[in-house]
């Protein structure tokens, strides 16, 4: 028999309303919003003095990705788990593209060769997307908490890349990551980021741009290497601020060139901010996602003795950088916040307990006389919602309204999940918060749920929490507990042509 739950009494949060409901939820989906219903056998939750927001959506994390001789340190499980339990029911993960396997030797028998985790059959093997794909499938099926969608990550451009990008489509795949730094491994050139742009227009995709200058920021790590500066604040200066302005500019151009849309990840810059700026004012269809480390944290934050905690790309900068982005949210600039969520111990030599096991994953330490070996990354996917609730709509920053937009309907609508996710109205799953805007906090490591042993917003004084968190109709977070499992997360396949906003 089909579940039925009503939650009564609770103010109902949208990107555009803010009013007074109930809502009943049968099986999976939202049945229906209004009041009074009648139904036998529903359970009833009475949310009075509660704010009722949709799922939140992280557009941006990295689960289980190889660096620097380790992985990031929370998978598709613990990942999931930690999310829920920050409010967040649906995530986008990026898919490494693989290397290409090495010839067949002669005499080998066809579909024997393996490689990684999965092993890449035959008929695959002359698709490296494919094969991308289903490993990072392989990975996440079975440990998915949550719902989740992949973007694919263009790293390499060769005709026969080119060639499989369409067919992505029939993956459920729409959106691709290009980077214009990382040379030597991820980094694209001009002409080649072009072309991917043209491809991604012609089949109704989305690019999504990572913009720092590989080539500046190859000669200063060589110099900083070579000068004896190897400290975690290094990591910064050599990658300046300047590097990522010019490229956030010469993404939009290669964009307009190609007349096709383009998403800016992680923007870490007020002159990126401007440069969003500059060509949303020219109608350009070009949208921005931030963190929120660079809405608090500096350069400042890499000179400490663990400044390693704060080392990833692109990396902190300052305190104007910081206010810019906040107004670029504020004034609707700027369409989602994500969180780049690819945390690493700080100390992976020293285990933490997690669900009752002692782990260890190495981490930070790896980088301790050397910050080019420090992996690249930070926790944040569970403190996205409790950090924005508390600085942003606690601070009058932002409205509800606005906070819902960024963290959930906009990256809904961009990612083509709209309106399946990303709102609260009949025939939407039911992924719904039920947000305790009175419960005050001290958060830490503690109340995050990451698999690591730190957390950067360590002591922070929260008011507004996740009570109960519903994905597709299950109480997967009630409280402090737990109640989700290993296999439930479903992969969102995804249709393309989603909306530019
Ligand atoms: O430092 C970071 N952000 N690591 C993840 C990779 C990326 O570029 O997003
Ligand atoms: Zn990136
Ligand atoms: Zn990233």
């Amino acid at each position: 028999m089909t579940s039925k739950t009503i939650i009564k009494n609770g103010t109902l949060i949208t990107a555009s309303d803010t009013f007074q409901a109930d809502i009943l939820i049968k099986g999976e989906k939202i049945s229906a919003i209004g009041n009074n219903f009648r139904i036998g056998n529903a359970e009833v939750i009475d949310a009075t003095g509660k704010l009722i927001m949709p799922g939140g959506i992280d557009p941006h994390t990295h689960f289980d990705l190889p660096m620097f001789g380790t992985v990031s340190s929370d998978d598709h499980y613990t990942g999931h788990k930690a999310a829920a339990f920050g409010g967040t029911t649906t995530v986008m993960d990026f898919v490494p593209l693989l290397p290409p396997l090495p010839p067949l030797p002669l005499g080998c028998p066809k579909g024997t060769q393996s490689e990684g985790p999965g092993v890449r059959a035959e008929g695959v093997r002359a698709s490296r997307l494919r094969a991308s794909v289903e490993t990072w499938r392989a990975k996440a099926d079975p440990k998915a908490a949550i719902d989740f969608g992949f973007h694919m990550n263009i790293t390499e451009f060769t005709p026969q890349i080119a060639a499989e990008i369409p067919s992505l489509v029939e993956m459920g795949i729409t959106t691709l990551k290009v980077f214009t730094a990382y040379n030597g491994r991820l980094r694209l050139h001009d002409g080649e980021i072009f072309e991917v742009l043209r491809i991604a227009k012609e089949h109704g995709l989305l690019t999504m741009l990572h913009a720092e200058n590989g080539d500046v920021i190859e000669t200063l790590v060589a110099e900083a290497l070579a000068t004896g500066h190897t400290s975690p604040e290094w990591h910064a200066h050599t990658r300046p601020g300047w590097g990522a302005v010019e490229a956030v500019l010469r993404g939009i151009s290669l964009a307009a060139q190609a007349d096709a849309p383009l998403y800016l990840v992680h923007m870490n810059t007020a002159g990126g901010a401007d440069m969003l700026q500059y060509a949303r004012e020219r109608g350009l269809p070009v949208m921005g996602e931030t963190t929120p480390p660079y809405l608090f944290f500096t350069v400042d934050h890499l000179r400490p003795p663990d400044g390693a905690k704060w080392i990833c790309s692109p990396p902190m900068r300052s305190q104007a950088d910081n206010a810019r982005l906040w107004e670029a949210l504020e004034t609707g600039l700027m369409q989602t916040m994500g969180t780049d969520h690819c945390p690493f111990f700080y100390d992976g030599t020293t285990p933490i307990r997690y669900e009752g096991e002692e782990v260890a994953i190495p981490g930070k330490e790896l980088g301790a006389d050397d910050f080019t070996k420090i992996p690249n990354g930070l926790p944040c996917v569970g403190d996205r919602l409790p950090i924005l609730w508390t600085e942003g709509v606690g601070t009058g920053r932002l409205t509800p309204n606005q906070y819902v937009a960024l963290t959930s309907t906009n990256p809904a609508k961009i990612f083509g999940l709209y309106p399946r996710k990303g709102t609260l109205i009949p025939g939407a799953d039911a992924d719904i918060l039920i947000w305790d805007q009175e419960r005050e906090l001290t958060y830490g490591v503690q109340h995050a749920h990451h698999r690591t042993d730190y957390n950067l917003f360590e002591g922070w004084k929260l008011k507004g929490y996740p009570e109960k968190v519903f994905l597709r109709g299950h109480l997967i977070i009630d409280g402090q507990e737990w109640r989700g499992k290993a296999g439930m997360g479903q992969f969102l396949k995804r249709e393309p042509g989603a909306e530019v906003l």
